[in-house]
């Protein structure tokens, strides 16, 4: 249980703590030069998160529970206030007062969203809470489906205009994406009846499909940004960044498809 503790603590503020750190560059990039105060603050969450992601990987198996419960509430404010920043930048970006920054709003507010469900993991895995619930199957796909969403979004919207058949591409993941959402919150509203093993594996299959195909798109996008083969204003590593959330979210989906075939032949 412990050990189970310290694992799946580690495993999540590793790759969150990475992902905070990027979203720290990605908005200093946005800024306009003379935002200096907006620059320093992102500036001074990059260090935050680069000294949270060497001490968890300076942790290991080995270290006690209650170090890494330590650890988690000292990730957790961090994360609090960089999500308290996000949505500082997203107010003065939605009142104007950032006038050709360089961030989309939806991108901020995504990024908010992000840190806001790392807070709400660290905190889950305090209370002891360490494996998928039933109930959290549909959560964290409505969750993850709509971040899929906002990426297609962001790709299709950064990648030059001029790039048409990849901004096709872009928005017919888009709108699957966004259908795979509605359909995730219609299974949420017809909870619990919703929640039997077979709704759920199919739901959870289908999810796994669409977030395979995304997965490679970006996969191809990343390269292409990467070896310079298309026209675009997407930093490379923002590319690697969507990426490796793809990525994180079939590990869950996998996760929940185990769970399910544990629990085949009961009803919740
Ligand atoms: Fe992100
Ligand atoms: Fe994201």
């Amino acid at each position: 249980m412990s050990d189970l503790f310290v694992a799946r603590s580690l495993e999540e503020i590793r790759f969150w703590s990475r992902i905070m750190k990027e979203h720290s560059f990605f908005l200093r990039l946005g800024f306009r030069c003379e935002d200096t105060q907006l620059i320093y603050e992102a500036t001074q969450f990059y260090a935050v998160f680069e000294e949270v992601e060497r001490k968890s990987h300076a942790y290991g198996a080995n270290t006690d529970p209650q170090t890494i419960g330590q650890f988690n509430m000292e990730v957790y404010t961090a994360v609090s206030h960089i999500w308290a920043f996000k949505r500082k930048v997203l107010g003065l970006i939605l009142s104007c007062q950032l006038p050709g920054a360089n961030n989309f709003p939806l991108l901020v507010d995504h990024i908010s969203r992000e840190a806001n469900y790392f807070r709400n993991r660290l905190a889950e895995l305090n209370a002891g809470q360490l494996e998928p619930l039933p109930d959290a199957i549909i959560d964290e796909n409505v969750f993850f489906l709509k971040i899929m969403a906002d990426h297609a979004k962001f790709i299709g919207h950064l990648l030059d205009p001029s790039e048409r058949k990849l901004v096709d591409q872009a928005r017919d993941f888009s709108h699957d994406f966004d259908q795979l959402v509605f359909q995730a919150i219609d299974l949420s509203s017809m909870r619990p009846q919703s929640q039997t093993v077979p709704l759920l594996s199919q739901f959870v299959d289908q999810n796994k499909v669409s977030v395979k195909s995304l997965r490679d798109f970006k996969k191809t996008a990343r390269d292409l940004i990467n070896d310079c083969r298309i026209k675009s204003i997407i930093h490379p590593l923002l590319a690697d960044h969507v990426f490796r959330e793809a990525e994180h979210f079939l590990v869950i989906l996998d996760m929940f498809e185990q769970y399910l075939r544990g629990h085949d032949g009961s009803n919740s």
